[in-house]
């Protein structure tokens, strides 16, 4: 095992849990949480079974996008503390055998960025071509078609140098120009100031944003629009996002980590399986874990889910490593995606895929999306497209510990409402509950870490059948089956061309643990089960 275990780096045996740093832990009163806040409450990550810990954006900003708009890459923001707290975070994180992973969002800077307003300042100041300036077409409009993300033109233009700039999210954040050499060492300075540091990798905002045309092309209308969708989905992104240019890019980024001592590197990607792949870079020389959000899109249906799978598994690159998403501060939460009950069997299918895990914080409790009324909707992309609902907030509210007010995040008023029964769905409610949430979410992470067939063993497909979605994890001569009734209705299991027993490890209602498994069983609904095989 020890062996077997060496050959692994700690990315690959780690299971990451997503911290949103403004709604964790408020330690000073204002309603934000900040990184004091997160040292406070270590302990209970580390309780918990986290081995890595990502933090989104901290860094000085005027939070038009609450902090990817960034204005200082080497700054602590105020409202989360200052460097030497966050010196503190990163001692007391390895402290504890934790890793640290910071957000880093290279695509765009804040328009309060100094670059940015040098850059805009004249046509002729030595950082106008850091961003994407372009003259209006000749009848004075834009560019070209591109849109922004958050809804309208990509688009700006300014009047006092009577040219437009891109920007592919809010016009508060332009678009870096990643071909000029300038940026590419500003930037990689950036990320050498926080390994200096000793932080242990990054998540890579936008990668597949990085480079767009030089052409400038017209990007093709998307066939299957609909006016429900946000006004970006009425074009490909064809010209304006995953540039065959960005993979130099993203080589230059891992160069600077191969340089120090495992480092790692995520890289936020929304693309399929194919062009995702190619994230992985030629020979690994990309992203180290180039986010896989198939769970996050896919109809939660046990033979869309084992075949995708499947694809994801059989396309990856010789030493690609996988990882599996259920949530992040930009998608509804998996409890309120598929329920209170069947949210247990999505964790079980988190924690038991081969590749490493992240963990949404608040998840591993069942916190559901938060209906956020209109007039406090904080999220532009909320606030830009309001018929849409597709504001983010109701996946960033504050963290539920206790029956507290405000759930013990804050003493003051947070910047975001918690739910109505948070006095029953906290953190403390659940530590001592065998069948909770978190109960279920500590023994998963316990288990993985104990059992290399778990961690790092093997994938091997079991046929789904109905709405029953099975695999096997094996490690040496240790083998695990797992089986998970997707639907709310009872099963009944007994796989096809396969015949084992075991013992059920874990169950999602865990009166079962400990039962003896002999090649069939019948499931309730939302049930899942992790059954100890016996060796072959
Ligand atoms: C990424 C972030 C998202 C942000 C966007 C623009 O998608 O996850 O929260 O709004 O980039 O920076």
């Amino acid at each position: 095992m020890k062996e077997a275990q060496q050959k692994h780096l700690w990315w690959q045996e780690s299971v990451i849990y997503q911290i949103y740093p403004r709604s964790f832990q408020d330690s000073n009163g204002d309603g934000v949480g900040d990184l004091r806040g997160i040292i406070s409450r270590l302990n209970y990550l580390q309780w918990l079974g986290i081995d890595a810990i990502w933090i989104s954006p901290i860094y000085p900003s005027p939070m038009a996008d609450f902090g990817y708009d960034i204005s200082d890459y080497t700054g602590v923001h105020p409202l989360f503390g200052t460097l030497d707290d966050f010196d503190e975070l990163l001692q007391e994180v390895h402290a504890r055998g934790m890793k640290l992973i910071l957000d880093l969002v290279p695509n765009h800077t804040s328009d309060q960025h100094p670059w940015f307003l040098e850059s805009r300042s004249s046509r002729d100041n030595p950082k106008r071509d850091w961003y994407l300036w372009y003259d209006a077409k000749e009848d004075g409009s834009v560019p070209n078609n591109w849109l922004s993300v958050f809804g309208g033109s990509a688009w700006e233009w300014d009047e006092k140098t009577q040219q437009y700039y891109y920007h592919a999210f809010l016009k508060e954040q332009p678009d870096l120009n990643w071909r000029n050499p300038e940026v590419q060492q500003a930037m990689l300075d950036v990320m050498r100031f926080w390994l200096d540091k000793g932080v242990d990798g990054f998540r890579v905002d936008v990668m597949w944003h990085m480079i767009k045309d030089k052409q400038l092309r017209d990007n093709p209308p998307n066939p299957n629009y609909t006016p429900n969708m946000a006004t970006y989905e009425q074009l490909v992104p064809a010209y304006s996002t995953d540039q065959p240019e960005v993979h130099q890019i993203v080589r230059m980024m891992r160069q600077v980590l191969d340089s120090y001592h495992e480092r790692m590197m995520i890289g936020e990607i929304y693309l399929p399986i194919d062009k995702l792949m190619t994230y992985y870079g030629t020979d690994n020389s990309g992203a180290h874990l180039p986010f896989n959000f198939l769970l996050l899109s896919l109809p939660w249906d046990a033979a869309q889910i084992a075949s995708t799978i499947g694809q994801y598994e059989g396309a990856l690159p010789t030493g690609g490593w996988p990882n599996w998403v259920l949530g992040n501060h930009d998608q509804p939460r998996i409890t309120s995606r598929v329920g209170k009950s069947q949210a247990r069997v999505a964790a079980m299918l988190l924690l038991t895929l081969r590749g490493t895990p992240t963990i949404y914080y608040g998840d591993e409790i069942g916190m559901r999306d938060v209906a956020i009324p209109p007039e406090e909707v904080q999220d532009p992309q909320g606030l830009n497209m309001p018929d849409l609902y597709l504001s983010r907030d109701p996946s960033r509210t504050p963290m539920q510990w206790n029956d507290q007010a405000n759930g013990g995040f804050s003493e003051s008023k947070p910047w975001l409402r918690l739910p109505d029964n948070y006095r029953r769905l906290n953190v403390q409610a659940q530590e001592q509950d065998p069948y909770s949430m978190l109960s279920l979410y500590r023994k998963l992470l316990k288990l993985r870490h104990e059992e290399p067939a778990l961690n790092i063993g093997t994938y091997v497909p079991v046929p789904p059948e109905g709405q029953v979605l099975s695999f096997i994890r094996q490690h040496e001569s240790q083998r695990f089956l797992i089986v998970l009734n997707l639907s709310h209705r009872p099963v009944f299991f007994k796989p096809r061309n396969l015949s084992c027993r075991g013992r059920i490890a874990i169950a999602t209602y865990p009166e079962r643990e400990g039962e003896a498994f002999n090649n069939s069983t019948s499931l309730a609904g939302d049930e899942g089960l992790v059954i100890r095989l016996e060796e072959a």
